[in-house]
């Protein structure tokens, strides 16, 4: 009686997490439709006044004359989004940092795929920049059965990119972890052709609720926490597993050009891989989820661990990082710390979090782990993961209280702030955040183009930047 009654609540629960998913995708997608078909008719009916404006493909491209300023000398600020994220270009003319690219004259906002690991996204961001043709790299292609080579960027978005010519990375959540597996892929010289990269090619890098050590809630969501990398047989990433399958064979063009889970190098199309190979993704023997080749598995703590293993803090870097909450403690239990700032896609997820025990008849994920430091959370990821990179060794850090804590901004150190806030409070929508919006990322940028450059390398270590 007592099994029955644990099973019908955790089907009553996956219902209303798999609802409240489903309704905020469908807000996000129509909003985005909306925004998109009242721009295009204003620009139908404004089109005899605006003088700025230029037909190209059949599209209207607006303002093609404003941004030809002098930005070309400034290094761009490339933004990195997460998980079910888009670049620009997808999603009508939505914005996933919450139009936040407008605030500095050359920002770019590649689109990475919404699912694909932070390995696969990281070579993408790589040719995104230098252009190209996406290499995945022959000995992890392999492994993971995808093809080798992918998207084809003819025009690099910043080709000049090399050591003289650094970039400053800004990411959002599972963004952050791309940006670092791509700076060491520049330190290990990992892209062929490229025997140049290195680590220094990477001015700064900027976490917004950084994923870096991983998250409880990957469990909650249906990884498994024996080995972090397959699924529960009934969860919400199982749901979420059958819609992408469909979605990828069904292969709508323009569908997939509004919105892509960033799958094509697995050739999940029906015209590629037919009903047959359809049953056989489903069944898990075929496709991303069957090789843990996507972006669940790199987020469990496990993933972290793996991921980390490899990666450094460079000396010559800076290294910011904004960890989120929306917990407290009253009487040494963790809640959430409003109803109200919460967003009703989180807020299930902050309360769970924040409740959160590991199996016990499960090995721990780490040597040490213990349940009450990852119960602060922001509805996606335990605050302790989001101030600096600390599994399997922690790196070096230093907790930034008020501005002057971190002035002059020293390179090779993780400087990290704890923000009153929710998982997607500093993205999509803007007016959520109200003025902290723009607080944070003017900072941002302000740190980006006043206080992170270098003169000359080596650094050394006391050397001050003004
Ligand atoms: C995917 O299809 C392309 C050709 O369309 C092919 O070159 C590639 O090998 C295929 N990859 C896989 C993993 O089947
Ligand atoms: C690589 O670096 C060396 C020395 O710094 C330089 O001589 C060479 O031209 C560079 N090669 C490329 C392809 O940039």
């Amino acid at each position: 009686m007592v099994r029955f009654w644990i099973t019908y609540l955790q089907l009553v629960e996956l219902f209303v997490n798999s609802l409240v998913h489903l309704l905020y995708g469908f807000y996000i997608f129509s909003s985005a439709v909306a925004g998109d078909l009242s721009q295009a008719l204003n620009e139908y009916f404004q089109k005899p006044k605006l003088n700025n404006v230029e037909v190209k493909d059949g599209k209207l491209v607006k303002g093609v004359e404003e941004k030809e300023t002098n930005a070309n000398d400034l290094p761009p600020i490339v933004l990195v989004h997460g998980i079910f994220g888009f670049g620009k270009g997808r999603l009508g003319g939505l914005s996933y940092f919450g139009g936040a690219e407008k605030k500095d004259e050359r920002v770019l906002v590649p689109d990475l795929g919404s699912l694909t690991s932070i390995y696969d996204r990281a070579r993408e961001l790589f040719y995104y920049l230098k252009g190209g043709q996406v290499d995945y790299g022959e000995e992890h292609s392999k492994v993971c059965g995808h093809s080798q080579f992918g998207r084809i960027y003819e025009q690099g978005h910043y080709t000049e990119w090399d050591e003289d010519h650094p970039i400053h990375f800004v990411g959002h959540s599972a963004g952050a972890q791309v940006v670092r597996v791509l700076q060491q892929m520049l330190a290990d010289k990992a892209f062929k052709g490229y025997e140049n990269t290195s680590e220094n090619w990477v001015l700064s890098i900027t976490a917004l609720s950084g994923a870096f050590n991983g998250t409880t809630r990957a469990y909650l969501d249906g990884m498994q926490p024996e080995d972090g990398r397959t699924l529960k047989p009934i969860c919400l990433l199982q749901l979420c597993r059958i819609g992408v399958i469909i979605y990828d064979w069904l292969d709508i063009p323009w569908l997939k050009n509004y919105y892509n889970f960033g799958f094509d190098h697995y050739n999940m199309s029906w015209k590629k891989m037919g009903l047959w190979g359809l049953v056989e993704c489903l069944l898990g023997n075929a496709g991303p989820f069957a090789s843990g080749d996507w972006i669940l598995p790199d987020l469990t703590i496990q993933g972290s661990l793996r991921t980390n293993y490899h990666l450094h803090t460079f000396p010559n870097t800076y290294y910011f990082s904004y960890a989120t909450k929306r917990t407290r403690k009253i009487m040494g239990i963790t809640v959430p710390s409003s109803i109200l700032k919460i967003h009703p896609l989180l807020f299930i997820r902050v309360l769970q979090m924040s409740q959160w025990h590991h199996p016990p008849d499960v090995s721990p994920p780490y040597k040490g782990y213990r349940d009450e430091d990852w119960l602060d959370n922001d509805g996606a990821l335990n605050t302790i993961s989001m101030t600096h990179p600390r599994l399997p060794i922690e790196h070096p850090s230093h907790l930034v209280e008020k501005d002057a804590d971190c002035q002059p901004l020293q390179p090779g150190i993780w400087y990290y702030k704890i923000v009153e806030g929710d998982h997607i409070l500093f993205i999509i929508n803007r007016e959520r955040a109200g003025l902290e919006f723009d607080l944070i990322y003017d900072s941002i940028f302000q740190r980006c183009r006043k206080h992170a450059f270098r003169k000359k390398l080596p650094t050394l270590p006391n050397e001050i930047h003004h």
